[in-house]
């Protein structure tokens, strides 16, 4: 199972404010759904929280370390990073149609934790700067990951924002 992880980064690192995302950008939502459909998906606690429920037609995980005798029937609980790789790994068992990846989709500590772990980084690259955040990614190390693919850039024609989409794909180890 290759493990991935799909975020959306200003410039200045921020990823989110009051348990909310920053932006509201339709193309990066399709960009997400697009890549995450079929996939089990793995979340923090707060970012479950910060939807409208679990999301449709992915796996959900939601790691949380306190019992949740009211969880939804459609989502999976995990009691560690590790543990919903396990669950997750359960789904990508190589059969026909089973899905090769999963992916962490937040938010600031379920990433931080993340980085070390995963193959893949679906970045969207969103060029703003979001002073008031409080909800922040890692730095991008380029020591340890390099850009596999680089889209062009794209305009969200409300906001005019401006984002792309990098997939970056961790260096093999130097012998
Ligand atoms: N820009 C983006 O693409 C994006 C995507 C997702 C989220 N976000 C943003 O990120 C922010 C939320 O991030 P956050 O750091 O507050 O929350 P988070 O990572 O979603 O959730 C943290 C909680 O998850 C549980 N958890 C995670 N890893 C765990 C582990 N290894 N062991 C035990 N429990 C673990 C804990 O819950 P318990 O306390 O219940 O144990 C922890 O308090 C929001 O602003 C959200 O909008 C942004």
């Amino acid at each position: 199972m290759e493990k991935s992880l799909i975020v959306a980064v200003a410039d200045n690192w921020a990823i989110g404010r009051k348990n909310a995302l920053l932006w509201n950008l339709p193309g990066d939502m399709a960009y997400f759904r697009k890549n995450t459909t079929g996939c089990p998906v793995i979340m923090g606690y707060m970012t479950y929280l910060s939807l409208r429920g679990p999301l449709p037609k992915r796996h959900n995980i939601v790691i949380s370390l306190f019992p949740w005798p009211d969880a939804p029937e459609r989502i999976t609980l995990a009691s560690s990073l590790e543990n919903a790789y396990e669950i997750a790994e359960k789904d990508c068992d190589g059969s026909e149609g089973a899905p090769s990846k999963c992916f962490v989709m937040g938010g600031a500590y379920t990433y931080k934790e993340a980085m070390a772990y995963s193959d893949t980084l679906y970045i969207t690259h969103v060029h703003d700067v979001v002073e008031d955040a409080d909800a922040f990614f890692p730095v991008i190390d380029p020591d340890i990951w390099e850009v596999s693919s680089r889209s062009e850039m794209q305009t969200d024609p409300v906001s005019g924002i401006q984002y792309e989409f990098v997939v970056y794909k961790r260096r093999a180890a130097e012998q």
